[in-house]
């Protein structure tokens, strides 16, 4: 119904009550008054419809490290985006970050698995027992951090009480990983232990079955594959070291395969 027509049902009714004798003054005081002018509708703000509601979503831990990774075209930036990087859940427990040790120009990169209670400590990878373990065994061969060999691992913060890296942490900072590999694009890539070298070759064979070997890692971002030979961690050697004669036997091997490639190499102790 219209307002107007509202108005004249209202007045018939009022001229209906004066007839019957009711006061109606004040009544039709209130019809003979200008109509008050309402103020505008306030536009409501339209509910979006489902469809229309994409909430921008939180890009995923792999998402983030992949694009820092990608970013850092030198190595010192990829140390500093690994310590910007909060998709890996380790660093809330960790100390330092362990990123690398060792000459970023170096011929050789090895990679192990995740620092422990001294690496996370002194803020390097592989300074307690079994580093010490890897840098004599490495001395035999002629390589040393501060001439031929850079060195970091799988993941760069410790698993509290020395657990073994969960794939969800391996696999966030995988983009890293790759990336350093691309950066050094090293003449050999040496790989410690099972968690080095399932992650970064992709392959499931035993650490038994692929140490020793030469082997391939490919890389999109890299033209040619990149030489690399898995080796028995030296943490599995000071657990088991009945295994060193394999190790020593993997050293000889990774040796003739330097001086292959033209390895400068320092003297034996
Ligand atoms: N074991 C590793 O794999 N990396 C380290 O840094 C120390 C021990």
């Amino acid at each position: 119904m219209s307002a107007d027509l509202t108005q004249d049902a209202a007045r018939a009714l009022l001229a209906f009550w004066r007839a019957t004798g009711v006061d109606m003054d004040a009544a039709e005081a209130v019809f003979s008054a200008p109509r008050p002018t309402l103020p505008p509708p306030v536009a409501r703000p339209v509910a979006p419809a489902p469809q229309r509601i994409r909430a921008k979503a939180a890009a995923s831990p792999i998402d983030t490290a992949r694009s820092l990774a990608a970013a850092a075209d030198n190595i010192a930036a990829l140390r500093a985006a690994v310590e910007l990087f909060e998709g890996c859940a380790l660093k809330a427990t960790a100390r330092y970050t362990v990123f690398s040790d060792g000459r970023d120009d170096a011929p050789v990169l090895l990679i192990g698995e995740a620092p422990g209670k001294d690496e996370d400590e002194q803020g390097k990878p592989f300074v307690g027992r079994s580093g010490q373990l890897l840098d004599r065994m490495l001395a035999q061969i002629g390589l040393s951090r501060e001439v031929n060999v850079l060195i970091s691992n799988t993941i760069y913060w410790r698993p509290p009480g020395n657990r073994d890296p969960t794939q969800g942490e391996i696999v966030a900072c995988l983009p890293f990983v790759e990336r350093l590999i691309a950066l050094v694009r090293p003449k050999l890539l040496i790989l410690a232990g099972k968690a080095a070298a399932h992650t970064v070759l992709k392959r499931e064979e035993g650490v038994t079955r692929l140490r020793g070997r030469r082997l391939n890692y490919t890389h999109p971002d890299l033209h040619a594959p990149v030489n690399s030979m898995v080796m028995l961690h030296p943490a599995y050697l000071l657990r088991q070291p009945q295994q060193k004669r394999l190790a020593w036997a993997d050293l000889l091997a990774t040796e003739a395969w330097l001086d292959e490639l033209g390895v400068h190499r320092v003297a034996r102790p």
